[in-house]
């Protein structure tokens, strides 16, 4: 199984790229991570979306071959991050190749409430998008109070009542992709 991962976050020390790349590493017997270079791609403007960009161009290849998306994204002033927006406008334009694409969402912050809020407004833009997600019970990966979380050394998730969770989701989210690609 081949997954498409996203981050919203361009930080080099990201916590949000720290958990994607800690999903690729735990799962790696059960799928194949790439990761979307959504920082070089440029602001969308409806006057350029018939002539996109290499960047885009190759982000769309890169969706259309994936079984599946992963979303990582921190929250930003209570929403999804702009560079994040950005790169699905373009995909939601011309190749709308996000249709009917299954995704996971998870999200880390260094406050409390773990991205909730933009995790709420990803679902959002996501069924717009006619994106295939789990039902949110059960299934939302919001991981709050970084610090504590992570191990700084390593750049991994360490904590272990959040792995546990992971597990999980994943389980789940590897069966409902095989289900939808069936
Ligand atoms: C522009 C900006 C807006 C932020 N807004 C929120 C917010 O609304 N809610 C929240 O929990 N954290 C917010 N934060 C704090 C982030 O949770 C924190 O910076 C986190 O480490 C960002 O993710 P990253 O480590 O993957 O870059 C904000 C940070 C930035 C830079």
């Amino acid at each position: 199984m081949k997954i498409l991962a996203f981050i919203g976050s361009l930080r080099k020390e990201s916590y949000n790229s720290q958990l994607a790349h800690t999903i690729a590493e735990r799962y790696r017997d059960r799928f194949e991570m790439e990761f979307a270079e959504i920082g070089d791609v440029p602001l969308f403007n409806q006057d350029e979306e018939m002539n996109a960009p290499p960047s885009v161009l190759k982000l769309r290849e890169q969706v259309k071959a994936a079984d599946a998306v992963l979303i990582v994204t921190p929250e930003y002033n209570w929403s999804v991050p702009g560079v994040l927006k950005n790169a699905l406008d373009w995909l939601s334009r011309v190749e709308k190749v996000l249709i009917g694409k299954p995704a996971m969402i998870a999200g880390v912050s260094t406050g409390a409430m773990g991205t909730l809020r933009a995790q709420l407004h990803l679902r959002e833009i996501l069924a717009g998008l006619q994106v295939k997600l789990l039902p949110p019970a059960g299934n939302e990966l919001l991981v709050g109070q970084a610090a504590q979380k992570f191990d700084a050394a390593s750049g991994k998730l360490t904590d272990e009542a959040t792995l546990q969770h992971l597990d999980a989701v994943v389980g789940r989210f590897v069966e409902f992709v095989a289900s939808v690609n069936r």
